[in-house]
C-alpha cells in the first residue's frame, strides 16, 4: 500500500476541493477560524510535501527552509503576493493559484462598491437605522451619476476587463485603461483606450484598481495621485490594500479631494478599529469578500486541489505561477 503524501491545509476550504485533498493525501487541516501564526505554520509544514495556503499565510524563504520535503504550495487565491515566488523557484517548489474562476465575482463586487460609494448607499442605510430619516429630501444624499461617465481601469487583466465590460455595456461608459500591456481585446470589444497613469487619473470619473501588488505597485495611489483625480471621482480597490497609501486616501476623502471610495481590501487587514478611515461617511469597506460566492469558492477549491495533487505527483499544475521551476522540481 503506497503511503499518502503529507500535506497541511491552513484553513477549512469548501468540500469541492477538500474532499479530493483528503482522498489523495494524509491531510492535516487547520480548523481554527483565524490563520495559524507564522511559527505554527512553520512547525506544521516541516514534514509536509504539500501546503494549501491562503493569502493570510506568509510563505517566505525561512518557512520554505524549514520544510525540506515541500514540493508544492497551492494558494487558495488568484493573488500570490503572500508567497516569495523567487525563493520557491530557487528551492524547486511549485506554486499554484486560482485564476479565471473568480473573475466575475470580483468584478461584480468592484461594481457593487463603485455604485454603493457613488450613490451613498451605506451612508443612507446608517441614516435610516439611526432614525434620522424624517422626510424626502430634495437636496440631501446627492451622489454621482454613472451613465455615460468614464471608467479608468488600472490593470486591464481578466478582472479589469470584466468590470470594464459591465460599465461599458450596462452604463455606456467610456473606458480608459493603464497597463504595461496593451489589451487588444478591451480596445476591440469595448473601445477602451490605453493611456498613461496621469491621464487616467485626470480624466476618469471612476477609478478601479485591478493590478498585482509588488514592489513597483506598492503605494501607487498616494496623495499626489488623489490630487490629480476629479473632485467628483470615486475610487475603487478590490485588488490589494497596500496598493494604496491608506493615510493619503483618508486625507483625500476627508478633504473632498475625491468624492468617495469603495474598498474590498485595506492595509492592514482588518484595519485597526481606531483607523480614522473608519470614521468617514464617504467610504464603503467590505471585508475582502470579492470572491465570496458559493460557486466561486467551490471552483477555487477545485483548482486548488488540482494544483496540489499535480504538484505532489510531478504533473504540470493546471494554474502554475512558476512553471520555470520545471527541471529543478523537488523529488522526495
Ligand atoms: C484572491 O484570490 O487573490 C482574492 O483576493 C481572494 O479571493
Amino acid at each position: 500500500m503506497s503511503v499518502k503524501p503529507k500535506v497541511f491545509v491552513s484553513r477549512v476550504i469548501p468540500d469541492a476541493g477538500l474532499k479530493r485533498i483528503k482522498d489523495h493525501c494524509d491531510a492535516e487541516i487547520w480548523t481554527d477560524p483565524l490563520p495559524p501564526p507564522h511559527a505554527v505554520l512553520r512547525e506544521k509544514v516541516a514534514g509536509c510535501e504539500g501546503l494549501v495556503a491562503l493569502l493570510t499565510d506568509k510563505m517566505d524563504a525561512t518557512l520554505m527552509d524549514a520544510a525540506p520535503r515541500l514540493k508544492v504550495v497551492s494558494n487558495y487565491a488568484v493573488g500570490f503576493n503572500n508567497i516569495d515566488i523567487a525563493a520557491a523557484t530557487e528551492r524547486g517548489i511549485c506554486v499554484g493559484n486560482t485564476p479565471g474562476v473568480l473573475t466575475d465575482a470580483t468584478a461584480d463586487m468592484a461594481f457593487c462598491l463603485l455604485i454603493a460609494a457613488a450613490r451613498r448607499v451605506v451612508e443612507g442605510h446608517q441614516y435610516t437605522l439611526s432614525g434620522k430619516w424624517k422626510t424626502w429630501e430634495p437636496i440631501g444624499h446627492l451622489g454621482q451619476d454613472l451613465a455615460g461617465k468614464t471608467l479608468g481601469v488600472v490593470g486591464m487583466g481578466r478582472i479589469g476587463y470584466a468590470i470594464a465590460q459591465r460599465c461599458h455595456a450596462g452604463w455606456d461608459m467610456t473606458i480608459l485603461y493603464h497597463d504595461v500591456y496593451r489589451s487588444e481585446k478591451a480596445e476591440r470589444d469595448l473601445g477602451a483606450k490605453q493611456v498613461d497613469f496621469d491621464t487616467l487619473l485626470r480624466e476618469s470619473d471612476f477609478v478601479s484598481v485591478h493590478t498585482d501588488l509588488n514592489e513597483k505597485t506598492r503605494h501607487m495611489f498616494g496623495a499626489e495621485q488623489f490630487k490629480k483625480m476629479k473632485r467628483t471621482a470615486v475610487f475603487v480597490n478590490s485588488a490589494r490594500g497596500p496598493l494604496v497609501d491608506q493615510k493619503a486616501l483618508h486625507d483625500a476623502l476627508k478633504s473632498g479631494t475625491i468624492f468617495a471610495a469603495g474598498l474590498d481590501v485595506t492595509d492592514p487587514e482588518p484595519p485597526e478599529m481606531n483607523d480614522p478611515l473608519l470614521k468617514l461617511s464617504n467610504v464603503v469597506i467590505a471585508p475582502h469578500i470579492a470572491s465570496a460566492t458559493v460557486g466561486t469558492r467551490n471552483a477555487m477549491a477545485e483548482i486548488c486541489a488540482d494544483n496540489l495533487i499535480a504538484g505532489l505527483t510531478g504533473q504540470k499544475l493546471p494554474a502554475w505561477v512558476n512553471p520555470e521551476v520545471e527541471g529543478k522540481r523537488r523529488k522526495t
